[in-house]
């Protein structure tokens, strides 16, 4: 990926409206922190992005390298090399992890990998992220504590070697020590160009995995873009400042879906 163009991109879910003319451009090994209160819609464009059936695009365009992104399906944005790191990962019973991991492998590279190579790369894998390889065998996430599973979203990053990665919230619930692998994961894709948007309300990720941009999103929109000094500005301060300094209103608008709902909500809180 060279650059992905998001123009006046608008989208729903439930008939209510999340994304609201939102625009960005990613250019190939930027790190971006993505900020905005809770609820303003990070996760959803992340979700969008990522092509989820969940949410339907109303309005604008999304390009890769010039190719129409809303075009194809998840999969198949996948497959030329994005990856989501879900905020709140699915548990999928049913679904033995290595079986997931070794097809998911095979798609990606378009050719099957060597049960030899698989077993290599899998061990490796579970080594970088500090989890037991026995996890293979489990059911995806079924009954993973909140940072196993974390752990495990950035052991399919490391497996699929994807070139644009969206992480939400990928630092949450994870012990200091875990955190340092994760961010030292992250740091060596990045070496080798890697493209990352990370969602995170800390400035603790940040600080070890230093973002070279910062954007905020509020009302389904990104109002404001910056450097690192942003994200640790709003880590500092919060978010009352983008009213004070920039006049931006941190409320979010009716929801089309609810037309008995007061004409501004107040900030989300979840
Ligand atoms: N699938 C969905 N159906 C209905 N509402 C949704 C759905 N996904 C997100 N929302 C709503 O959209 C808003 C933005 O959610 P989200 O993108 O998760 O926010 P953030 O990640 O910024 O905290 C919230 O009010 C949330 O409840
Ligand atoms: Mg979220």
């Amino acid at each position: 990926m060279e650059k992905l163009i998001v123009s006046n991109l608008s989208a729903e879910a439930d008939g209510k409206k999340i994304l609201n003319d939102l625009n960005l451009t990613l250019s190939k090994g930027d790190c971006m922190a993505l900020l905005g209160p809770n609820g303003h819609g990070k996760s959803t464009l992340f979700n969008v992005l990522m092509g989820s059936p969940e949410y339907t695009v109303t309005s604008g365009s999304v390009t890769m390298d010039g190719e129409d992104l809303l075009a194809l399906t998840a999969d198949q944005r996948s497959r030329k090399g994005m990856f989501m790191a879900f905020q709140n990962p699915p548990d999928i019973p049913g679904i033995v992890a290595s079986d997931f991991f070794r097809a998911s492998v095979n798609v990606r590279r378009g050719e099957p990998v060597s049960a030899y190579d698989f077993y290599k790369l899998t061990e490796e894998a579970y080594r970088k992220v500090g989890l037991n390889s026995d996890m293979a065998s489990r059911h995806l996430n079924e009954g993973f504590s909140g940072g196993e599973k974390k752990r495990d979203e950035v052991l399919q990053m490391l497996l699929l070697e994807p070139d644009l990665v969206f992480l939400d919230e990928i630092d949450s619930g994870l012990d200091v020590d875990a955190l340092s692998q994760i961010a030292s994961i992250i740091n060596e894709m990045r070496a080798k160009g890697t493209t990352f948007v990370m969602i995170s309300h800390y400035d603790r990720l940040y600080n070890i995995v230093p973002p070279n941009r910062t954007a905020v999103m509020v009302d389904g929109s990104i109002v404001l873009e910056g450097d690192a000094s942003l994200a640790k500005r709003v880590s500092a301060e919060g978010y009352s400042f983008l009213h004070s300094e920039y006049g931006i209103n941190l409320a979010k608008k009716r929801p089309i879906a609810d037309p008995k709902a007061p004409d501004i909500l107040s900030l989300g809180v979840d």
